[in-house]
């Protein structure tokens, strides 16, 4: 059945507390295991967080992103005749930022592309997003039997053994009393550290299949998303020279010389954050998520739903809707300052979701989003490619069916 909601309040469903649905390939691929509020850490462990617990706002042990472009290689992109199709660069680009922050990897994946577990992960993504676009590959036999069926296996055997080596070498280090000593004062322990460290009440730690599910979720929503964010971003941003001017003097009048965002300049460039804000608005990088309804449901025009019915929310559609944004079509910053804000239901601008299964990873992904944009901006000019405008091609996550391309040149 499809029904349009159109009031913002309706949009209730998100505080449902039913299950997550998922597409069925999705869901092989990122296994429906959790770190529940009830499984938390140690009380001997110095860290106060639990996975979902909701207190990662402060606590998150990856709420630095360290993502940079690669100076070189983003240096040899400027000025060519060709645009440059950008998601590629940027997907290497948020997968480096999260094996940093989340599990402190240096990957190096911006220039070494022959690392065998870079390829793997992006094999999984390509795979994942093939299975979903091609009806017959949703059966998992015929998956199974297929040429495809066969690299998305050779590609999870290739990531597993990599995460259970991390995992392994982690674990080992953490038996010495030494190093457990050092961890305990460290202020932010990564990911990894909290996934091996976390014991629930009867001291029970999370099984090596649990902590290796925690961690792959991890690795794909971590980076696919971003990428997809700082994508479209750019690509506004060629759209709009204008604003693209705007952020680029808030943004060195704030770093002056430097290179490189301290915390506390994220706070500083308000003017890039609502531009920002308002790519994510035109081009949510999730365009939908779904619900299986835990009870009946009434919205506010009598019409009602039973509990267990699958529920989609287009929230590519919901960041359109007339009735809520005026010419929803035009890309306007403005619509996010603060007075603009102010009497906007909460649930009519949601990219990262609402209610308890909401993205866990928001507060990192909008300062990764602010740092990418921040870096970039300074060094880089984008500019547009009338030639290949974007198609745009709501999977997963919002891709361009061919490729998002700008113009790089170095700012002066
Ligand atoms: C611009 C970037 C991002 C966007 C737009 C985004 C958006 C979303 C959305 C819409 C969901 C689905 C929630 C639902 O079904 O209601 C989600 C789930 C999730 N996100 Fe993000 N996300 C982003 C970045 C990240 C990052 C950087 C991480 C990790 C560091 C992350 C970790 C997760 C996880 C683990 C879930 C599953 C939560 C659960 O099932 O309880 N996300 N994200």
């Amino acid at each position: 059945m499809l029904t349009r909601l159109k009031n913002a309040k309706d949009i209730s469903i998100f505080e449902s507390v039913g299950q997550k649905s998922r597409n069925p390939t999705h869901k092989g691929l990122l296994r429906e295991s959790r770190v529940g509020p009830e499984m938390s850490p140690n009380s001997e462990f110095p860290i106060t967080v639990t996975y979902r617990g909701h207190s990662e706002v402060e606590e998150s042990p990856i709420r630095q992103p360290r993502i940079s472009p690669d100076q070189d290689k983003w240096d040899s992109l400027c000025n060519k005749k060709e645009s440059i199709e950008l998601f590629e660069h940027v997907s290497l680009m948020t997968l480096d930022s999260i094996m940093k922050s989340a599990f402190s990897y240096e990957s190096n994946c911006q220039t070494d592309n022959d690392n065998t577990y870079i390829r793997a992960v992006y094999e999984l993504s390509l795979l994942t997003n093939m299975r979903i676009r091609t009806f017959p590959y949703h059966n998992n036999l015929i998956f199974h039997l297929s040429p495809h069926g066969f690299r998305f296996r050779r590609a999870c055997r290739i990531a597993h053994l990599h995460t259970a080596r991390v995992i392994d070498e982690r674990k080992k280090l953490l038996q010495t009393e030494e190093v457990m000593e050092k961890l305990k004062q460290k202020r932010h322990p990564d990911f990894l550290d909290i996934l091996l460290c976390a014991k629930d009440e009867k001291g029970q730690g999370l099984s090596d299949e649990d902590i290796r599910a925690e961690v792959d979720t991890f690795m794909f929503e971590g980076h696919d998303t971003t990428a997809s964010g700082i994508s479209w971003i750019f690509y506004c941003m060629a759209q709009h020279p204008e604003h693209q001017q705007k952020c680029r003097e808030e943004i060195r009048e704030v770093l002056g010389k430097r290179d490189s965002l301290e915390w506390e300049d994220l706070s500083k460039i308000p003017y890039t954050t609502m531009c920002i804000k308002e790519s994510l608005r035109l081009y949510p990088p999730v365009p939908s998520v779904a619900r299986e309804l835990a009870k009946p449901i009434t919205f506010h025009d009598g019409r009602c739903l039973p509990a267990g019915c699958i529920v989609s929310l287009n929230i590519y559609c919901m960041h359109r809707n007339p009735k809520v944004w005026k010419d929803p079509e035009v890309f306007d910053p403005h619509r996010f300052s603060a007075e603009n804000s102010a009497d906007r239901h909460s649930h009519a601008y949601v990219p990262f979701s609402a209610g308890p299964r909401n993205c866990i990873g928001q507060n990192f992904a909008m300062n990764e989003l602010k740092v990418a944009v921040a870096l970039a901006l300074k060094r880089f000019v984008v500019l547009p490619d009338p030639s290949k405008p974007p198609l745009k091609l709501p999977q997963l996550i919002l891709r361009s069916k061919n490729g998002i391309h700008v113009y790089l040149k170095k700012a002066s």
